[in-house]
């Protein structure tokens, strides 16, 4: 494994995410999951989706730590998460049809429980953004944390005793009177998926300082992104947890000064956003916002472009450098240039199939998750754009000096662009950072002085060794 000196002296190592999600936070955890003793992951639920290799074949976890899939490894779900017991469930099973072994996995017994009320509210206030709703994945995960901000969540550890979990029950019951909600049913329905978390849950808050003071090596996995947080993202488009450095250490049981090499992703030179809310630097983004929301997905796409495509198991597979996609990513039309990065970049959401929004990397924002989550950068996807005749960054808006969580400035904000010439080599089995095109290596030093970061690392393709150290 290639880290030149960067990890030196760590101890923990937390990836995440400096945008809406989606920067390919899986490759890196899955990377240095290889380094780590212990993978933990401390925010969200089943609303993220990340695609990991195993026996050759793609699955997409929404639980489990990429770490998993490594021998030896101690997993942890963290106090911070939220957890759909039957999902859960799911992924061991698949894990046991691999022959994967989860003997060390933890499930913290601090972390919240999704229960049916909660998927059921969701699904009729949040997830359509057609009625309104910011169209979050329909998991649960909103209603969940109002419940464990609001003092009445149930938490891993009430499964584990039926008069402590009737006396919350009875709580919850005044504030979802629409719901019919009956203890019984809902323990009854769990039980089959408690007995079998039951051997894997722990105090992990506890473990986790202990195994600190032991030297082991810690491993924090992000979800979502600092645009997403409840703290820092684009209020109220954003998910329910604080998916900055802050919550996803705070979610182990540790603090953000305890990472000791916090990494922030970042796609480059093009970004995307799932769901309704600001995404200021967005290709056309009042018809792409639309149009994204409308219930297209890739197949859609593929066909009304003319993509030749095969399909295998749901496996959907293409020429993502198909001269069609070349053409529309090259397009006048910004709206048609969004559908070609979308195309080139596979941008489909792994959790709900939603085709995401598309824009060129802003460096307002950048700045702005670089003052929160620190200056260590991972760039991704940069092979996507290959072929793109100039590729573009946003440098600034007409009205916004540096990002705010403003909505009624960020949605009338037109930005101002830097330009990059593009280039047509394949850097897909490049591996070092002065073989890179030089426009490329123009603009990655470019956005280190505009946004004040330090580029650790480009990824230029989606395996495991197609990795640049800067
Ligand atoms: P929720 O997390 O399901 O409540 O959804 C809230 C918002 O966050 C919606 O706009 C979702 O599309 C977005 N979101 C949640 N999880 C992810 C993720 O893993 N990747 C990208 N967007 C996400
Ligand atoms: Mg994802």
């Amino acid at each position: 494994m290639q880290t030149n000196k960067m990890l030196e002296n760590v101890q923990t190592i937390a990836i995440i995410d400096n945008q809406f999600g989606d920067t390919g936070k899986g490759k890196f955890s899955d990377y240095f999951s290889e380094w780590a003793d212990i993978v933990a992951r401390g925010t969200g639920g089943n609303n993220a989706g990340h695609t990991v290799v195993i026996n050759n074949k793609k699955r997409v976890f929404h639980l489990i730590p990429s770490g998993i899939t490594h021998k030896n490894k101690i997993n942890i779900l963290g106090n911070g998460m939220v957890i759909d017991l039957k999902v859960l469930t799911q992924e061991l099973d698949e894990l046991e049809k691999e022959n994967i072994s989860y003997e060390n996995l933890m499930i913290s017994e601090d972390a919240h429980v999704i229960l049916p009320y909660h998927i059921s509210k969701d699904k009729k206030k949040n997830a359509s953004q057609k009625k309104g709703g910011i169209g979050s994945t329909g998991r649960g995960i909103g209603p969940c944390y109002a419940d464990k901000i609001a003092r009445r969540g149930i938490m891993i550890r009430d499964l584990l005793d039926k008069n402590i979990f009737n006396q919350k029950i009875e709580k919850v019951k005044e504030r979802y009177p629409n719901e019919e909600i009956d203890a019984e049913i809902i323990l009854k329905e769990l039980e089959p998926f408690i007995e079998r978390i039951k051997p894997f849950i722990r105090d992990t808050i506890s473990l986790i300082h202990d195994f600190k003071k032991q030297g082991k090596k810690i491993l924090i996995e992000g979800a979502q992104g600092l645009l997403l947080s409840i703290e820092y993202g684009t209020y109220p488009y954003v998910t329910s947890s604080d998916c900055s450095i802050n919550g996803t250490a705070a979610g182990v049981g540790l603090s953000a000064k305890d990472v000791d090499l916090p990494l922030g992703i970042v796609k480059f030179p093009y970004m995307t956003r799932v769901g309704a809310g600001p995404f200021p630097s967005e290709f056309d983004t009042i018809k792409s916002e639309k149009y994204c929301a409308a219930g297209y997905n890739i197949l859609t796409e593929l066909k009304e472009y003319n993509i030749p495509y095969t399909e295998e198991n749901k496996n959907i597979k293409y020429n993502h450098y198909h001269e069609n996609i070349i053409k529309l990513m090259n397009s006048d039309d910004p709206f048609l240039q969004g559908v070609g990065i979308r195309l080139a970049g596979d941008e489909y959401g792994a959790t709900t199939g939603r085709p995401r929004r598309t824009g060129w990397t802003d460096l307002l924002l950048l700045k702005y998750a670089v003052g929160i989550n620190g200056p260590n950068i991972i760039l991704t996807k940069t092979d996507v754009i290959r072929f793109a005749k100039e590729f573009k960054f946003v440098v600034g808006y007409d009205n916004l000096k540096s990002f705010k969580r403003d909505l009624s400035i960020l949605k009338n904000s037109k930005p101002k662009f830097k330009t990059f010439t593009g280039f047509d080599e394949d850097i897909s089995e490049i591996k070092e950072y002065n073989k890179l095109p030089e426009s490329l290596k123009q603009s990655i030093e470019f956005i280190e002085e505009f946004a004040d970061c330090k580029v650790r690392i480009i990824s230029v393709g989606a395996d495991r060794n197609q990795t640049v150290f800067k």
